[in-house]
């Protein structure tokens, strides 16, 4: 007999199935014995009586969490047993068979609750117990429906699904780049990406046009509720656009549509979004991710906005310099190359936020394609011309064969879900997030390597400072 799950158990009504999952609960009533068993599709009600001896006996057995099999037969509950909470509650299993798979330990914490109330370190640490929870299922599965929507929606407009490199080059997000040490070229490193920036758009000088990536992006800064080590964009870049209109419309589209499909339940305040220059948000709301829900506690309302004319620059007080707001990449709002050199300060950028409810959950901006004016901004944040080149001679060089006014945006998918699914911290929207201080408490990471592994990368440990355990 082949198995079926939990959830289709309520179309065999007097027949016999066969089932498997793990023990959640576990209820003596008198004589009877009663098992939750649990699988990926939800709860199921098990009886064991008497009349199957054998059964009965290793059913005494059972303890939470054990992993078992059942044959038995559908039957209907007694009314008065009924649940409504449940698809299968209106039937329970009667068994006849029973074979355990394998048995368990106690596990750390309980799992029928929703965890909120359980420490971050210990859920972590055993993280695959922690995600036998219903809620944490439910992310994941709301998490591929969004990208399932995501890969549907931008083939159809005619994107081009690409994969970049993880093991790259430097690239000026503004974030500290995670490093790795290349064997085969001692004192030299790859980069792991930021975020597939300078390749989306080298895939419009190759003319892809529409490029979309599912993108694995990494940054060495410190974690907190809306940001993580390693966070997934949906990359998105496109040619033949010159101004936000060529773009900021397509995205609202996108957006509506998802939410529409996944999230009908949820109401979007104002269509089209409101565009709001950076400018007036820090003037009238004292931020440049305002939240303009009209009620803050209604869970359903949906506030989008984009935030637009970015200053291009920023002042870096400590370091006396000026720092790109958005990416050095970033076309500016200036007549002319001596208006930018001259007066950086006043000079805006066809850059764009897109936020929801007060968080930033994308960024993007219309690209300089003029390598003139790429280098007057790189000169404004203090490059020298031989720095320049060296850093970012290839894309200068790809830019001098045919490139086309592109721009794109990047929509952080943490933070949309945990937004859509109204979780407080995007870890509970990642399947193993790390700590508030960056360690994977499950598989210990970062972890020490042997002197062997470090010879062969031509490296030396000189100092190790002592952190928390
Ligand atoms: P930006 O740096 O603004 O732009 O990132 C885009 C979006 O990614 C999300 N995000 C993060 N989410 C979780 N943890 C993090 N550490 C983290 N960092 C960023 C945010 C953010 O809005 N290449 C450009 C995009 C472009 O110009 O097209 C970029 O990466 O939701």
């Amino acid at each position: 007999m082949e198995r079926i799950l939990n959830k289709e158990t309520i179309k065999y009504l007097g027949k016999e199935v066969r089932v498997s999952g793990w023990v959640s609960a576990r209820r003596d009533h008198g004589k009877i014995i009663f098992i939750d068993l649990r699988d990926k599709s939800g709860i199921l009600q098990v009886v064991f009586t008497p009349s199957e001896k054998e059964t009965y006996n290793l059913a005494q057995e059972l303890r939470p969490e054990w992993v078992i099999e059942i044959i038995g037969k559908i039957n209907e509950r007694p009314k008065k047993m009924e649940n409504e909470n449940l698809v299968t509650g209106k039937i329970e299993l009667e068994a006849k068979k029973l074979r355990v798979l394998s048995k368990a330990e106690t596990i750390p914490f309980s799992v029928a609750t929703d965890g909120y109330e359980i420490g971050e370190e210990k859920r972590l640490k055993y993280r695959y117990i922690d995600l036998r929870r219903q809620r944490l299922r439910k992310n994941l599965e709301t998490r591929q429906k969004v990208i399932f929507f995501v890969r549907d929606f931008l083939s159809k407009k005619g994107f081009l699904e690409v994969e970049t490199p993880i093991l790259t080059k430097s690239t000026p997000e503004g974030a500290r780049d995670f490093l790795v040490p290349a064997r085969l070229y001692p004192g030299k490193f790859y980069a792991l990406p930021q975020s597939p920036q300078q390749y989306k758009q080298l895939l419009m000088v190759a003319g892809i046009e529409n490029y979309f990536q599912i993108a694995k992006c990494l940054r060495d800064e410190d974690p907190r509720a809306d940001r993580q080590a390693e966070h997934t964009q949906i990359d998105i870049e496109t040619s033949f656009v010159e101004k936000e209109e060529d773009i900021l419309p397509f995205i609202e589209e996108f957006s509506i549509s998802l939410v529409k499909k996944l999230f009908p339940e949820k109401k979007i305040k104002e269509i089209p979004f409101p565009r709001i220059p950076y400018k007036e948000a820090i003037k009238n709301y004292k931020s440049d991710k305002p939240d303009l829900r009209n009620n803050k506690k209604d869970k359903n309302e949906l506030a989008f906005a984009f935030i637009t004319d970015f200053p291009l620059f920023e002042w870096h007080k400590e370091e006396k310099r000026w720092g790109a707001m958005h990416h050095p990449f970033t076309k500016p709002k200036a007549s002319s190359y001596e208006e930018l050199k001259e007066n950086p300060e006043k000079i805006l950028a066809y850059q764009y936020d897109l936020v929801l409810n007060g968080y930033e959950i994308g960024g993007g901006s219309v690209r300089t394609i003029d390598p003139k004016m790429i280098i007057s901004v790189f000169e404004v944040l203090g490059h020298s011309e031989d720095k320049i080149k060296e850093q970012f001679g290839h894309l200068l060089e790809a830019f001098s064969y045919g490139v086309p006014p592109h721009g794109g945006i990047a929509i952080g998918l943490e933070r949309l879900l945990s937004i859509l699914l109204d979780e407080p911290n995007i870890r509970e929207v990642i399947a193993f997030p790390k700590t508030g201080d960056n360690r994977d408490l499950m598989m210990d990471a970062p972890s020490e390597v042997s002197l062997a592994q470090l010879k062969e990368l031509s490296l030396e440990i000189k100092s190790k400072k002592k952190t928390k355990e």
